[in-house]
């Protein structure tokens, strides 16, 4: 069984890769992480317990933080064209669920959780990596306790979404990403050289939701908005970042990978730009001299990605 803490910002692709974890037969999805990016903290938040509730997810859900780690950096507006003013599509949620949160702050219930279960925890981040990078601040020493880390962010050999080089979830928090890449753990990196190619179609997703239960005819419902947004990128349909993390986590030979380290650029024109400095090329010394080696996603089996994430959607 692969321990999952899942550190999100909901979000319709969030929301796929939510039910994917819980539908998952070998996930156990032991918390789930909130934080600001496709909506505030507060949307994301109210959002991950109405799936909670709507899917019967059992886990904890842990608030996280509202604002980058480098409180110097301004607020940036919410991506409402992308995944709606209320971060699920605009379909109807209700203001606030009466369930409760864990008391705990997301940084503490990661840090927590990672102690309880040394060598366990798979931690799959699909939003601005901030309560990583606040866990790795407060206790340094989980680094060593997780088992790894499986991002949703960046781009390598392909364009960014949000500038011409930056991807959203990095660009949202740049010091906090570069703070997870480049700490003594095992970190895989699933960006858009692998997400932005893997879609699946408004039809594809009506016929999946046409035989899955009511849990499937929600996101159906919740995903619209989100694929009328991809229309300039998609033919009618959807990128699902970050399903492609998560399927990662069960199906690593679907994905063609690289190592090296890697560095995220921190202010100017590349602000939020992902770096790989591959191993065994050699340049002059430089910022990505004697840092880990992660591994970083430059292919993918988009078809089976998509056929896997169907046929455990519809395992009810
Ligand atoms: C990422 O940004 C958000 O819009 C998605 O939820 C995904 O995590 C893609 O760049
Ligand atoms: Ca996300």
């Amino acid at each position: 069984m692969h321990k999952v803490i899942y550190d999100t910002d909901p979000g319709v692709d969030d929301a796929m890769a939510l039910l994917f974890l819980h539908r998952h037969p070998e996930i156990d999805v032991m918390g789930i992480t909130t934080v600001f990016g496709n909506a505030s903290v507060e949307t994301t938040t109210r959002n991950a317990l109405f799936l909670k509730r709507e899917w019967d997810i059992q886990a904890p859900v842990a608030k996280g933080a509202s604002v980058t780690i480098d409180a110097a950096r301004a607020e940036r507006e919410w991506p409402a064209m992308v995944h709606g003013d209320n971060g699920l599509g605009n379909i109807e949620v209700p203001h606030t669920i009466d369930l409760p949160l864990d008391p705990r702050p997301a940084h503490r219930f990661i840090i927590d959780t990672v102690r309880a279960n040394p060598g366990e925890v798979r931690l799959v981040a699909v939003g601005r990596m901030t309560n990583l990078a606040m866990a790795l601040k407060e206790d340094p020493e989980i680094a060593g306790l997780v088992k790894d880390v499986v991002i949703m962010g960046g781009n390598f050999y392909v364009p960014g979404n949000v500038s011409p080089v930056a991807e959203a979830n990095i660009h949202g928090d740049p010091e906090a990403a570069d703070i997870v890449t480049t700490a003594p753990w095992k970190v895989v990196v699933i960006g858009l050289d692998v997400t932005s190619i893997t879609t699946m179609s408004r039809s594809y997703l009506g016929v999946m939701a046409a035989k899955g239960d009511a849990a499937v005819k929600l996101l159906d419902g919740l995903s619209q908005h989100y694929i009328d947004f991809y229309s300039h990128a998609v033919d009618d349909g959807m990128m699902v970042h970050d399903s492609c993390a998560a399927v990662y986590l069960v199906a690593p030979e679907l994905f063609t990978t690289i190592t090296g380290a890697v560095r995220v650029v921190c202010g100017g024109i590349a602000d939020g730009q992902t770096v790989i400095k591959p191993d065994g090329r050699r340049f002059p010394p430089g910022d990505w001299d004697g840092l880990p080696s992660q591994i970083v996603a430059t292919g993918i089996e988009s078809e089976k990605v998509i056929d896997l994430i169907r046929d455990t959607l519809l395992r009810a």
